[in-house]
């Protein structure tokens, strides 16, 4: 347990933007009014979900968090290579700190650390932890929904902003999301940043069903939540046994679809709404866009960077994008 000194040490400082995050009620009640009903997959992060999700990342079958680990490990010089000196890291969702600690250590004299994440307590607790492992490097948390505009406050050190999204999350994005979002991101670094971004790639059905389909159930038991969350925060009435995880990969959009399929005719009731499922009818919860390493960069440059290198592991399951501003 860490000691309350050691809790109120070294942390730079913490700017909170006030971004309330969006409704969850207002959400559920627009999404499962659609025709495919649907929920967005941003609302799967309470508590038990990001635990879950931790998980997920230490499952045998989902290949991504470690490909993406061995990649950085790999290439780390590299990195901080083309990153130069003076950098100022600036992560996008702060979840655990394994991979920002792999760059920290390669980086050539790092000016500062900018974890931003919409979770005050996860984002804090990992800001603390990281401050007090590297006491000589100024931590700037910022509680902010990164997928909105902000800007990155004026009290930063001086340095080179490197964004660092890793983990494939663009690819939960809606397309037109994703492509505002990397826009922004040239935005924020300035014409001298670069951005650090790990992709998922197209790969063998069996592999890709085998990671959302975990023989332990975690992924199933990460979706089901949502309808739980629904249960505890909206007081939603349902029959959590009427419903199954289902995984699939959509060829035609390149995504992994995750939904939650109805095993019988059914009403989920929210306050004065109901809202009626047939047998077999499904609520979708996820994309998770699998991309190729010039469908990824086409986006990229689109968007106003200029892709400077590429590493993938030798099975060609993952990718790691160092993109400039160009
Ligand atoms: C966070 N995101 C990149 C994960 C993914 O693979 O799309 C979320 C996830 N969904 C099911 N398993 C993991």
């Amino acid at each position: 347990m860490r000691s309350q000194a050691a809790e109120t040490a070294p942390l730079m400082g913490f700017h909170d933007l006030g971004h309330e995050g969006e409704d969850f009620r207002a959400a559920a009640l627009a999404g499962l009014a659609q025709p495919q009903k649907q929920l967005p997959a941003k609302f799967f992060y309470d508590a038990r979900g990001s635990q879950l999700f931790d998980q997920i990342c230490e499952l045998p079958s989902y290949y991504p968090t470690r490909t993406e680990i061995g990649l950085l490990q790999r290439h780390a010089g590299e990195i901080a290579e083309a990153a130069g000196r003076d950098a100022i890291l600036v992560e996008f969702g702060s979840g655990s700190s394994r991979k920002v600690r792999i760059l920290l250590d390669a980086l050539e004299a790092p000016a500062g650390y900018v974890p931003i994440d919409i979770s005050r307590a996860h984002l804090m607790s990992a800001a603390q932890a990281l401050a007090e492992d590297y006491p000589e490097l100024p931590v700037l948390a910022i509680c902010a929904d990164y997928t909105r505009d902000f800007a990155l406050p004026g009290d930063l050190p001086e340095g080179v902003p490197l964004g660092f999204f890793p983990g494939s999350t663009l690819g939960n994005f809606a397309p037109a999301e994703a492509a505002r979002f990397l826009k922004r991101i040239a935005g924020l670094v300035g014409p001298s940043g670069g951005l650090l971004i790990g992709i998922d790639l197209q790969k063998d059905e069996a592999i890709l069903h085998a990671a959302y389909n975990d023989p332990e159930g975690v992924t199933a038991a990460f979706n089901l939540n949502l309808l739980q969350r629904m249960q505890r925060e909206l007081g939603a009435e349902l029959d959590l046994a009427g419903f199954r995880h289902e995984a699939h990969y959509n060829r035609a959009r390149g995504c992994v679809e995750m939904h939650l399929v109805s095993r019988r005719r059914q009403r989920i009731v929210i306050g004065d709404r109901g809202f009626d499922l047939e047998q077999g009818e499904t609520i979708h919860t996820e994309d998770s866009r699998k991309y190729t390493l010039d469908s990824f960069r086409a986006q990229a440059q689109a968007a106003g960077w200029r892709p400077l290198e590429a590493w993938i592991d030798d099975r060609r399951l993952f990718s790691l994008h160092y993109l400039v501003a160009a």
